[in-house]
């Protein structure tokens, strides 16, 4: 398609209203973080795009218009599985420059230096999102690059509406965003920002189209280089030019599990994301969670206790494959589950600290956003895609229009220490030169008898996995719908601390007084996770459940 229909026909578009919250299509279907960017995905997909090419528009105009976590500075995991049913995965985590050790975020005494790995420059690794795309691109993609770009491009110079979440939050970071560098896109209105105000962005948009124009090159070399590397000289970071040079996605083989009659397609390490579901889905696979009920306190006991064995082997056993042994056959192994399987006792919570990773005999030798997508065809995309934080360290690359992430953090940058989302590692996951961080992650496909069946995955950080099990325990198990499911209230345990973390009212009265009986702490917080899921139905067609806890839109024809 040429470039002026392709922007007429989008332009078209944007006098379309938004899409509804929930819906079912036909034919292809998009479900993200921004309504936005679900209008890009849809363009590309009803112009004969194929949901490749839509991640990447998705992609590009989150970057713009979602920029809790959109990206271009963050990196993360794409899961696919074609019409036949072949499936892959990019891993485009950010890697940790040359220049980053074990101890550099302690201090002479060995201590950790509070907020080093998350507010500073030192915070970011290597970006790569944008050569993830390229990738994707290369690999599977049908239309030309540059045109999939255009609806970022045109979001960031013309500006788009905010929503009332957006004001609230631009609004409350302000000072944390001016600090850290007063030129940045998000400040641009002194009175405050209101639901419905442009937000332009034009640097973004120039380095969207040196992307556009050179690839990969317009991003990790040239001008977008050189101002990343003076961003980083104005404090204390260390992202030189070889590290972005030398930053390469790595193409994995997806790692898969049975639940019951179903197939799980998900992403492996360096996620804990894949391995973690699989572990959890197939703990409680024997359990009759039907007939114990939805949210009862028979479910939720198993489902914790599964939830807490399988925090403590992601703490122990999982970091980046290219660097540590990770045993993740081992870990979704039925033998090596049944033993972690038996120390359930049902009814009862066993303290946390009772409990610790399997041990296995190795042989020698706030804010993240995902996206799925279904085209025509029957191809499948499920991305999720981080900054770490929300808006990242929000620290603003001057010149460039783009917020770096603070992906270093998700290193266990001490034994023991918990990161931001209070998780900790160990020596699998410690820091190394070019090394990719742990990461929850959990972009899935699953099959229900060799066909396509849930596209899905969330942010959360510890909570990804949990929300991803979770619904689909709400799916296969209770017989949910995704949209029904996604409305479920949802819970979390993570072995340490050492309670069930539940969104308010998640559990009635009488089910929180049973479980505290059983043993457990109770603790109520904000919202857990923002999960996107497609649904296949009987009749082929796609059921959207964008996650209601945020502005999430569904988009599709
Ligand atoms: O990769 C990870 O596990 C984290 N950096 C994800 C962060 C996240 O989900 C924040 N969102 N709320």
């Amino acid at each position: 398609m040429r470039f002026s229909v392709f922007i007429a026909l989008f332009i078209l578009c944007l006098s379309q209203a938004f899409s509804q919250k929930s819906e079912t299509f036909k034919n292809a279907a998009v479900v993200c973080a921004h309504p936005a960017a679900a209008l890009a995905g849809k363009l590309v997909l009803e112009n004969g795009g194929n949901a490749c090419d839509a991640a990447v528009a998705v992609h590009f105009a989150l970057a713009v218009v979602y920029p809790n976590a959109g990206n271009i500075g963050g990196g993360g995991f794409f899961v696919y599985r074609d019409y036949k049913g072949n499936t892959d995965a990019l891993d485009f985590r950010e890697t940790a420059p040359k220049k980053a050790h074990v101890q550099m975020f302690l201090n002479e005494k060995g201590e950790v230096m509070e907020n080093i790995s998350l507010d500073t420059h030192l915070a970011s690794g290597v970006p790569g999102s944008v050569d993830g795309m390229v990738e994707i691109h290369k690999k599977y993609g049908t239309l030309p690059f540059q045109n999939l770009l255009l609806p970022a491009i045109y979001y960031a110079y013309k500006g788009f509406a905010i929503t009332a979440r957006q004001a609230a939050e631009l609004n409350e970071l302000a000072e944390e965003l001016r600090i850290k560098n007063p030129n940045n896109a998000y400040l641009r209105n002194p009175n405050g920002w209101k639901q419905g105000d442009l937000l332009v962005q034009t640097d973004l948009g120039k380095t969207i189209e040196r992307i556009a124009n050179a690839g990969a090159a317009g991003f990790y070399e040239g001008e977008t280089a050189t101002l990343i590397v003076a961003e980083m000289k104005r404090t204390n970071g260390i992202i030189e030019k070889e590290d972005l040079k030398a930053y390469k996605p790595i193409w994995r083989p997806t790692i898969s599990g049975s639940y019951k009659n179903y197939k799980i397609i998900s992403m492996p390490p360096p996620s804990s994301g894949g391995v973690a579901l699989i572990q959890l889905l197939k703990i409680v696979e024997p359990f009759d969670l039907k007939n114990s009920g939805l949210l009862s306190p028979a479910s939720i006991n198993i489902m914790c206790e599964a939830e807490k064995l399988v925090y403590a082997d992601r703490s122990f056993h999982l970091g980046d494959p290219g660097f540590v042994n990770v045993p993740a056959q081992i870990l979704i192994n039925e033998g090596y589950l049944k033993l972690r399987r038996n120390l359930i006792i049902p009814g009862k919570a066993i303290p946390s600290e009772k409990i610790q990773h399997g041990n296995i005999q190795m042989p020698e030798s706030e804010e993240t956003t995902h996206y799925s997508i279904v085209d025509q065809y029957g191809n499948a995309v499920s991305v999720t895609t981080t900054i770490n934080d929300s808006y990242g360290s929000k620290i603003f690359v001057t010149g460039a229009g783009f917020l770096l992430n603070n992906e270093m953090d998700d290193f266990s940058i001490k034994p023991g220490h918990a990161n931001l989302f209070g998780l900790t590692g160990s020596h699998a996951n410690a820091i190394a030169p070019g090394k990719r961080m742990l990461s929850s992650m959990t972009p899935t496909i699953v099959e229900k008898n060799g066909d396509l069946f849930l596209i899905l995955g969330s942010p959360g950080g510890s909570t990804i996995i949990t929300s991803v099990f979770q619904n689909i325990v709400n799916i296969i198990d209770h017989g949910l719908n995704a949209i029904e499911s996604n409305q479920t209230l949802r819970f979390h345990h993570q072995w340490l601390p050492d309670k069930i973390f539940i969104e308010e009212n998640a559990f009635a009265p009488q089910v929180q007084k049973e479980l505290q009986k059983m043993g457990y702490g109770i603790e109520v917080r904000k919202p857990i996770g923002r999960v996107e899921i497609i649904q296949k139905m009987s009749d082929g067609s796609y059921m959207c459940a964008p996650d209601g806890r945020g502005d999430d839109a569904a988009n599709g024809f």
